[in-house]
């Protein structure tokens, strides 16, 4: 693969004495998901966070597609997507509202500004078309109504409609019963068939060593192993995880 979509260099964070990363250095190319992992307190929620330009670095650099990311409004203009563990969604509002929440379509009337909803609807129906989603039929319906597994494919779908180059997700599939992880799944290995670089975070080995085409091993802030997944076994992962010592 050659297409690099994000680039990390030499990035370190603190939290005064403690130190959160130190040295990390990855790069995801489009069309890819890379798998990263580590024990409570590795530090991926911290990369994660710095990604997506909601925490700053103390040092290095976050680039998406060679344009420098320091801040969120960096992270938005350069293409890039986060699936939050609550995912963020407004459950009153529909599934076109919410795949449209902080982009509606506005329209005037004279001096009026008004959310434009039919055409909202229709824009979201074509999009979940377009992304081969199958579990959110009908639009109309508000997002209370959905089950956890549909929510976590709509927040995923979100991400895929407004993210150009890259998505993060921390922990999609936290919490759901194995059909409805394999929606989600399904729905993430989606987003990299449309060209996105994929960072998904989880705790749940055995998914992520048949979905990842790499696995990343962060260790008290160091990235400890990045390999592809053939050959490992859980307990391969969980050694790298934790050390030897
Ligand atoms: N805002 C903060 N202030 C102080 N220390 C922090 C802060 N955020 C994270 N840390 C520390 O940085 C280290 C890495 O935390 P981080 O949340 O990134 O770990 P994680 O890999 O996401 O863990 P988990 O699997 O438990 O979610 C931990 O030692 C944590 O206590
Ligand atoms: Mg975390």
């Amino acid at each position: 693969m050659s297409d690099e979509v994000l680039t990390i260099t030499d990035l370190g964070k603190n939290f005064g004495a403690v130190t959160a990363l130190r040295d990390v250095n990855l790069t995801v190319h489009a069309g890819e998901i890379v798998a990263l992992l580590g024990d409570n307190g590795a530090g991926k929620s911290t990369l994660m966070n710095i990604i997506c330009g909601s925490q700053p670095a103390d040092a290095g650099s976050i680039k998406v597609k060679g344009g420098e990311l320091t801040s969120l409004a960096d992270a938005r203009r350069l293409g890039v997507g986060v699936v939050y563990q609550d995912l963020a969604l407004a459950p009153d509002l529909s599934v076109a509202e919410n795949l449209f929440l902080g982009n509606e379509i506005v329209r005037t009337v004279g001096p009026l500004r008004i959310v434009d909803r039919p055409a909202m609807r229709s824009a979201a129906k074509k999009a979940i078309e377009h992304l081969g989603i199958s579990t959110l039929r009908d639009v109309r319906l508000p997002v209370l109504s959905l089950s956890g597994g549909q929510r976590q494919v709509l927040a995923v779908a979100r991400a895929m409609k407004w993210a150009e180059n890259v998505i993060l997700l921390d922990e999609p599939t936290a919490a759901l019963g194995p059909k409805q992880v394999g929606m989600v799944l399904d729905s993430i290995k989606r987003a990299a068939d449309h060209g996105l670089g994929v960072i998904l975070v989880s705790h749940d080995i055995p998914s992520v060593l048949k979905l990842a085409d790499r696995v990343v091993v962060l260790r008290h802030g160091t990235i400890v192993a990045d390999v592809p997944p053939a050959g490992l076994s859980v307990s391969d992962v969980v050694t790298v995880m934790v050390g030897e010592d």
